[in-house]
């Protein structure tokens, strides 16, 4: 969920639905905000899109200088006008949004209901709203800090009281939450660019701390109520590379982006000479390196794909034992995790609910913990012990792309660290993979080139309802992101298989016009690959082949293909994943979907 909120001389109706939309890749089911108006507190909220809040607030506007906004992923209810934020108890006199999840929310309800308290809705907020009202003796900040110490869960909020309209509270455990400080007013976000249009100086709040926002102030402190003194955040990064420049999509956008990612995240990484890898960011010693017995990757969804390469690549050239797992599973397998243990979590929010758990598991264990992340700041980042941070710039659509494709070069850039560190790769070979690396940003741009051909293929597999993605080794790992890719936004189910296992199994499925989209590029495993392609095409497939250009025995063997450039087999997973993205997003578009914010889903889910 998204949340944001104003106090100052300014009409807030604007600030919050302009700040809103910013935030609406955080949640899309329902929308609404709460404002100071001469009349008292006033609320207007509406199931779907923001655009439904936005016409009914052009219709009938709430005037007045501060306010509170929100934008829903549902948890707890479904989406409907009752349920969206923000929420009020009876007297009408409170207003909170909220994002996360109160755990102890039903008994709080009982207690309340016990009471007198009556509810509208079924979510967890509104116990919020009630706890506060219940609490509230003259002194908001004592009111809310009451409330948080009887709710269990992750959250972040934003209360506003009647009774006192020149102040705004802000709290903080476990979901994100940004202040903004400007002249003559303030503001609370969820994220910075909800904000940025009216202020570059930001605090970013840590867990149990808690903000009081007046007009001309901010006071920081923490839920206990001890004073804090923290610096200001100065945003450095243009609200330009958080709008859409120009395309049709910010996932087209953020596709076209990937050159600049990468030769971004690849930086100064790399030493002038080209030769080795330099890695200023970590604490890590060679000693430190040397001591790594295993490596856990943990992340979700794309992330969680970014790290199957990882895992690839690092066995590969660090020889280091690794395991990647999804975050929500990771810590209850009681997976073994030692001082010796170097864990991984990827995240492109820096915010999963789920990764950041893994990452305190992790680190009560004893492990030592390297964040791979998009955000500077972000939870993840402030928790692990290493950052490596993925230069790709801000990222909106809800389909990661130019993340998933950064989170793979900081990989390559890791493994390599590793392996010149422990010597299990020649210098030559280093240097080698180096420049091939340094080669993939120009190669994504002849690939981006070349859009039209998998445009016209997307427009045919849109009418499909069922298609299969095939592949071996990396192939396969790269297989699994595009079909996740495809289902999220184009709503058609798709499957990744490991082609050597189709046989025993997804065969069956198998008849007369089936898309299969077969990547054969790992060149060890070619031949076998071929022979899955060919068990396919026996039973009716019609296939797509993804294999390096000029490679005429696929040609041969598929229906149609498309050729990437020719790279190292190890890095061929970020330029091969880019038709796959494409694929998608024309797909997508070809059955009138919403590409950048597909049903159901979120960008940034900081529920577990
Ligand atoms: C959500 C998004 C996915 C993303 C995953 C992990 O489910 O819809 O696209 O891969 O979260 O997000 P993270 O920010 O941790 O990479």
């Amino acid at each position: 969920c998204g949340i944001v909120g104003y106090i100052g001389k300014r009409n807030s109706q604007e600030i919050l639905i302009e700040g809103l939309k910013k935030l609406e890749y955080r949640g899309y089911d329902s929308a609404g905000v709460a404002v100071f108006t001469s009349e008292g507190l006033k609320v207007k909220k509406a199931k779907g899109r923001l655009a439904v809040l936005e016409s009914e607030l052009d219709k009938k506007p709430l005037e007045g200088n501060a306010g509170i906004g929100h934008t829903r992923w549902a948890t707890h209810g479904k989406p409907s006008d009752v349920n969206s934020h923000p929420h009020t108890d009876n007297s009408q006199k409170f207003s909170v949004v909220h994002n996360g999840i109160i755990e102890n929310y039903l008994t709080l309800k009982e207690e309340l209901i016990a009471k007198g308290h009556v509810f509208v809705s079924e979510t967890d907020t509104e116990v919020i709203a009630h706890l506060i009202s219940s609490l509230y003796d003259g002194d908001i900040v004592i009111a809310v800090r009451e409330a948080v110490k009887r709710m269990r869960g992750a959250f972040a909020l934003g209360v506003l009281t009647e009774y006192e309209p020149d102040r705004l509270v802000a709290v903080r455990l476990a979901s994100p939450l940004i202040i903004g400080v400007g002249e003559g007013e303030n503001f609370i976000g969820s994220d910075i660019p909800a904000i940025l249009e009216h202020t570059r100086n930001v605090y970013i709040l840590n867990d149990g701390e808690m903000a009081v926002l007046t007009r001309d102030g901010v006071e920081l402190m923490t839920i206990e109520g001890n004073f804090i003194s923290r610096e200001i955040f100065h945003v450095d990064w243009d609200i330009m590379t958080a709008e859409k420049a120009g395309f049709d999509h910010f996932m087209l956008k953020e596709i076209h982006e990937q050159p600049k990612a990468y030769r971004d995240t690849m930086g100064s990484r790399i030493s002038p000479d080209g030769r080795s890898v330099v890695f200023n960011e970590l604490h890590m010693t060679t000693d430190d390196v040397k001591a790594i017995r295993r490596i856990h990757i943990v992340a979700c969804g794309t992330a969680y794909h970014a790290g199957l390469v990882g895992k690839a690549v690092i066995e590969k050239l660090a020889r280091i034992p690794v395991e990647t797992d999804v975050a929500s599973e990771y810590r209850y397998r009681s997976p073994i995790i030692t001082p010796d243990t170097l864990v991984i979590v990827v995240s492109q929010s820096g915010e999963t609910a789920d990764t950041l758990a893994a990452l305190r598991e992790a680190k009560r264990c004893g492990a030592r913990v390297l964040a791979i992340t998009n955000v500077v700041g972000s939870s993840v980042a402030r928790e692990a012990d290493d950052v490596i941070v993925t230069w790709a710039g801000p990222e909106i659509a809800v389909a990661s792309t130019k993340a998933y494709t950064s989170q793979l070069i900081a990989f390559y850039l890791f493994a390599l660290f590793l392996a010149q560190t422990l010597g299990t790769v020649p210098a030559d070979e280093i240097a080698a993979t180096l420049a091939a690396l340094n080669k993939l940003p120009e190669q994504v741009e002849d690939i981006l080139a070349a859009k039209d051909a998998i445009k016209a293929y997307a427009e045919q597999i849109a009418a499909h309802e069922d298609l299969f993605f095939i592949g071996r080794g990396l192939d396969y790992a790269v297989a699994l992101e595009g079909s996740l890719k495809l289902k999220e936004i184009s709503y058609i189910h798709s499957e990744a298989y490991a082609a050597g296992e189709l046989k025993h199994g997804t065969l069956a499925l198998i008849e007369e016009g089936v898309p299969v989209i077969a990547l054969a590029i790992q060149t060890d495993l070619f031949e076998k690959t071929v022979s899955n392609i060919k068990e396919v095409k026996a039973r009716g497939a019609n296939v797509l082949g993804i294999g390096y250009a000029g490679d005429e025995e696929l040609q041969k063997s598929v229906d149609r293909t498309f050729a990437i450039p020719k790279t190292l087999d190890l890095l061929a997973p970020a330029l091969s994943v880019v038709p796959l993205q494409l694929l998608s997003y024309y797909a997508s578009l070809a059955r009138g979907n919403d590409v950048d914010k597909p049903r159901n889903l979120a960008k940034s889910v900081t529920v577990e």
